[in-house]
């Protein structure tokens, strides 16, 4: 069995993220801690407990976490994920905020991993916020974590969100700075660039949303939104790189289900500007070992594309 403890923002690829975990009978989800960044950290939790409701899977723990970032000024992605972060399709019957746990976010990452040290992976999709702040709290949880996936920052000076800043980054870059120099545990990164160009043609999405299931239906209504910028030209040719279906956190968390899913990848030490005017929040990738550090993440390169569509395909199944 997977132990895995997810952190989100959750957003309409953070649900299909978690959907996609959800559908894997040997992985088990310990935990969902929020953060803001997508959307408010109170709407994060709302979405994730709609998720786990058209999951059927109301039995997994949910835990708000922090509500903006270490320095600077909450971003907002809503272009993308819509007010509410789950593309603007309410649910007159989602589940009440009651529901989430009276423990915060960062004191149930600390207890999860100190409880299971060196069986828990953690899959963040999010700002860093909660695990910055956890690993301040806690100096030796890293190295109880078994693995931790990413999804964030970029490999060329060419952001999403800021000039050269990944919205997870940007939207938190001192938690990313963090993140990346003190959790010297097996890290795997799907960096922005390395989802545009393993995007899915839309056809496989049309396929993807076809199955005629509870779950598909749920995805059909708060991705529609996001499925309207494959008309927006500008959207297409500067953000995305191109028109297709680019479900990012998915690329991470496949990554934490299937020890095979990464087939070539980079290992490199990163870090994060903090300074730069026009380059804050821009991942730094030393590829000359000027830093000389020992710690070295994974930055994906080359994926089993093939086993990722048949994860997608059994999440809404
Ligand atoms: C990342 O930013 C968010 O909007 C998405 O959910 C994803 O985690 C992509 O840059």
């Amino acid at each position: 069995v997977k132990k895995l403890l997810v952190d989100v923002d959750c957003g309409v690829d953070d649900a299909q993220a978690i959907m996609m975990a959800l559908a894997v009978p040997d992985v088990q989800i310990l935990g969902i801690t929020c953060v803001q960044g997508n959307t408010s950290v109170e709407n994060v939790c709302k979405n994730v407990l709609r998720v786990l409701q058209a999951c059927d899977r109301m039995e997994i723990p949910v835990f708000k976490g922090i509500s903006k970032p270490i320095l600077g000024h909450v971003l907002s992605a809503s272009l993308f994920h819509g007010h509410d972060g789950l593309g603007d399709a309410p649910d007159p019957n989602a589940p009440g905020l009651e529901l989430v746990q009276k423990e915060g976010a960062v004191s149930a990452i600390i207890r999860i991993i100190n409880e299971h040290p060196g069986e828990v992976s953690i899959v963040a999709t999010a700002p860093l916020t909660n695990l910055a702040l956890a690993v301040k709290l806690d100096p030796t949880l890293p190295q109880k974590v078994k693995g931790l996936y990413l999804m964030g920052g970029n490999t060329d000076s060419r952001g999403n969100t800021t000039v050269c800043g990944e919205f997870n980054f940007a939207a938190d870059p001192e938690a990313a700075y963090t993140v990346l120099n003190d959790y010297l545990c097996p890290t795997y990164i799907a960096c922005w660039e390395f989802t545009c160009l393993n995007k899915l043609p839309w056809e496989f999405c049309d396929v993807w949303l076809a199955q005629d299931t509870a779950k598909s239906r749920f995805m059909k209504k708060i991705f529609q939104n996001s499925m309207d910028m494959r008309n927006n030209e500008r959207i297409c040719k500067e953000l995305i790189l191109g028109p297709g279906f680019v479900p990012c956190d998915s690329f991470a968390m496949a990554a934490a289900i299937d020890d095979t899913f990464i087939i070539e990848s980079d290992h490199r030490a990163v870090t994060v500007e903090l300074t730069g005017k026009h380059t804050r929040a821009m991942m730094v990738v030393d590829y000359l070992d000027v830093l000389n550090t020992t710690h070295k993440a994974y930055i994906m390169k080359k994926v089993d594309l093939e086993k990722f569509k048949e994860l997608l395909m059994n999440a809404l199944k």
